[in-house]
Order: structure tokens, then sequence, then C-alpha cells
């Protein structure tokens, strides 16, 4: 008999308290927080769905692994462990460590790019367009249409668009000096990329003489949907689609505290042995030796594991069912979503469920501040804040307000959901009542992480 119940494929062998706080504690943790729920004490948070980066459980093994953490300053034996994990997933030459995502981002993109380049993708995440932007280069979304529409179903709506990078390469051949894809697509709904959409952008950027990375932090979650969604995929394992994704890249860059189940961690991996001598210097210079890469050797080892836990069948299941799960509660109850939902959030769309408020002042901070206000559920404004300061310094609209519940994994249980989807449907009711914001200071860059908000008056 198959039930049809998916249960979280653990059990639970260490807790942590959460604290509940009234709803005058919260008000006043976020005047101090200057209404960016960034700046608040994560203490003063009952769920934090601030972000699926670094925040997940841990197993027993991997806790174990710390143990067998080899320090040596050089060759130590958890190197050559996480790279022969890495290398079996990935197939690439070169495995260089780093401290978490945006360092592998920045030392290939200091490497590669000159002023005035461009490097294409579906969508850049906001830390991989910055490490882009400092470089004086350009970082543009070619993402397919369907991505960009939070309402229109789509099996792949991360998808890159190939007419558009064609387009680009012929009428910027010249200065396009990296291709990308992101899977899943974070910025744009968490969503997965197939297969072959992959191997066409291979082509075509291999036609230009380009060089094709993957963004993979959400590799295992991009290959079950692959193997639910993509015809002729069902049979095959996530770790053979993994596989076969990776082999269709010249490289990657990788947070390892998303599909790394690890909480800090990361790497650059590449065939090209000149790039790769060229970023190990680089590497060398910030990060650390090549066999350590910012990491201490009990990273590597809960990373090495971690890698081999996340392609489980079990796991990725129940991985992308709790996401799901959480969406077809918010769905029914009329809250406007991304859909079909992501790999590892929902995606509210605030500037539809707030269409009083204007993209100029913030609904998704409104949507956040109430949230925390009324639940204490911590999430995080993707839109205008993120993504609405131009490099001239003006200011326009994004694409989408969206606000991301990102569900850490392996972190909450189906009850912790359960109050979520109760807490947001509730903030839903009182949608008419939330107002919107302006900002009071900010920083030149990124300045979602650390600007202050002040809701504008009636
Ligand atoms: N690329 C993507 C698609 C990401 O989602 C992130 C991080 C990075 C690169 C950078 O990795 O944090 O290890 O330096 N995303 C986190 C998030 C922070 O909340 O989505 P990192």
């Amino acid at each position: 008999m198959d039930f049809n119940t998916i249960i979280e494929p653990f059990r639970i062998k260490s807790v942590e308290a959460i604290k509940f706080t009234s709803r005058q504690d919260r008000i006043q943790a976020l005047e101090r927080a200057g209404n960016n729920i960034f700046l608040l004490h994560a203490e003063d948070v009952l769920i934090d769905l601030l972000t699926d980066s670094g925040t997940g459980a841990m197993s027993a093994s991997q806790w174990g692994a710390l143990m067998q953490g080899d320090e040596s300053y050089a060759g130590s034996r958890s190197f050559y462990r996480f790279q022969s994990v890495v290398q079996n997933i990935t197939g690439f030459r070169h495995i260089i460590p780093t401290h978490q995502g945006r360092a592998a981002e920045r030392i290939l993109f200091h490497t590669m790019l000159a002023p005035g380049d461009i490097v294409l993708n579906n969508t850049h995440f906001d830390t991989t367009r910055a490490n882009i932007e400092v470089q004086n280069a350009e970082a543009r979304d070619i993402v397919i249409a369907e991505g960009r529409q939070p309402s229109s179903l789509h099996p792949f709506k991360g998808n890159v668009d190939l007419e558009r990078l064609e387009q680009t390469l012929d009428e910027e051949g010249e200065k396009v000096r990296l291709v990308m894809a992101t899977v899943t697509n974070n910025s744009g709904g968490g969503q997965p990329v197939s297969i072959e959409n992959l191997r066409q952008v291979r082509q075509i950027a291999h036609h230009y003489n380009k060089p094709f990375f993957l963004d993979a932090c959400r590799f295992a979650e991009n290959a079950w949907f692959v193997k639910q969604r993509e015809p002729g995929q069902q049979e095959r394992t996530p770790l053979e689609i993994a596989q076969e994704m990776f082999s269709l890249a010249d490289g990657c860059t990788m947070s390892a505290k998303k599909d790394g189940l690890a909480n800090i961690g990361g790497f650059l991996a590449m065939n090209d042995d000149a790039l790769a001598e060229r970023c190990r210097s680089l590497l060398i210079l910030t990060e650390g030796f090549p066999t350590y890469g910012g990491l201490a050797g009990y990273d590597l080892e809960a990373i090495a594991r971690g890698l081999e836990e996340v392609v489980d069948e079990d796991y990725l299941r129940y991985r992308i069912r709790s996401i799901e799960y959480l969406a077809e509660k918010l769905i029914a109850a009329d809250v406007p979503i991304v859909r079909p939902p992501g790999g590892h959030a929902v995606y509210i769309d605030a500037r539809a469920m707030l269409p009083h408020i204007p993209p100029e002042q913030y609904p998704g901070i409104a949507l956040t501040t109430a949230m925390y206000t009324e639940a204490g559920i911590r999430a995080c404004e993707i839109g205008t804040v993120m993504f609405g300061l131009q490099p001239d310094g003006t200011e326009k609209p994004a694409a989408m307000d969206l606000v991301r519940l990102a569900i850490p994994r392996r972190l909450y249980t189906q009850s912790h959901i359960d109050y979520v989807a109760e807490a947001i449907i509730h903030v839903a009711k009182m949608r008419e009542s939330l107002r919107g914001y302006r900002i009071t200071s900010a920083p030149a860059v990124l300045r979602h992480f650390t600007a202050r908000f002040q809701q504008v008056a009636e």
C-alpha cells in the first residue's frame, strides 16, 4: 500500500527552543530595526523564513563528520574527500573551495571580466549581480517571458530565453564574456531549468565560443523537478540528472549553504586549466590555500556528506512536497503567489496582493513588516528595494515585487508550516489596512540589507 502522506524522512535527535513574543514586543523590535527585517535580532523571530541559506539542520552523520575534519593547512584529507564527492556530481576537473557562493562569484568575475563586459543569465541573484557590477560589467537577465509573470504556469519557468541569448550574442558578441544559468532560478521564484534548455544554451554559447557556467546552489532541487516534469527523465536518479546538468556546463559557482546542506561553504569548479590557475592565485590572496579556501577541514567534511544526502530521493520528494504543501494552502485562500511554487520557497506576489501600494512605496516591505508584527514570521522582500536601485543612482520598479518565504532544509515541521499558512491568510484578510513605506537611509549598494524605512502617512 502506498500511503499519500509524505512525511519528514527523518526523526529529530536534538531540538532548539524558539521564543514566543507579544505583538507589542514585535512592534518595538521592528521600530528598533527601522522596519527592515534584516536588522531584527533573530531571537525575536518565531519562524524564520528569511533565507534557506546556511539555516538548515545538519544530519547526525554530518555532525559526526565534523570530528573527522583534518585541519592540515595543505593537502588535508578532508579536502580530498570533498573534492571526490564534488567531482562525482559535477565531473569538473578543478574544484576550488570557497567560504560561500559569493566568494566563488567574486573570484570568477574578478578573474574573467573587464569593464564593459556582459554576463548573461536567466536571472542573476543579488550578490551575483553586485559582483559583476563591481567590475563595471553588466549583468543581463534573459529568462523566458513566462518566468517574469508570477501567475503563468510553465513547468520550467527558469529557462533561458534562447532567442534573446542568440540575438544578444549576435549583437554584442564581443562584449559577452560568460553565459550562465541559475538552477533553480532563485530571483525568478525558485523555478527550475530543463535539461533540454541547458543543452541548447550550451550549444549556442559554444557556437559563439563563450564559456557556460551554472550557478548551482540548488542543483538537487532542480534535478528533482527535471525528474518530475521533463519527458524521458522519470526513470533516472536525481544524481544522474544532476551529473548530466553539470556535464553540459564548463564550470559552476556553488553555495554549499543551500543544496550542500551545510551551514557555511561553497566552491568554484571548472575544466579550463588556465582559468583555474588564475582563480587559485586570487583564492590564495583572499580566501586561503587551495585545499581549504576559507573553510575549516570540518566544514569540508560536512559539505561532502551534505552533497551525498541532498540527492537522496526520499529527501527530495519530501523537500519539494513541503513547499508545494504551503503553496496549496495559500492558493486555496486566494493569496497570490508565484505559480507553480519553486523548490526552496513560496513567493507571494506582494504587488498583486496590495494593489493600493505602488511599487515606489514597496509593497514587499508592507507585507514583511505585517507578517512579523502579526505572527513573528520573518520573510524577505525580493522586489523594488532589492533590485530597484540603478547603477546611476535612480530608482525604477523591479520586474516583480515578491516576498519570499524561504523554507530552511529539514528545520521546520508540518505544524510550523500550518502556522505560517494561517498567519499569512490572516494578513491577507487585513490587506487593505496595510500602508506603504519610504526609505529614510540606505547604503550605495545592496541596500536591502541595511536600509531603514518609515511608513508613509495615510
Ligand atoms: N546564487 C544564488 C542563486 C543564491 O541564491 C545565492 C545566495 C548565492 C548565489 C550566493 O551564495 O550566500 O553562499 O554567498 N542566496 C541566499 C538567499 C543568500 O537567501 O537566497 P552565498
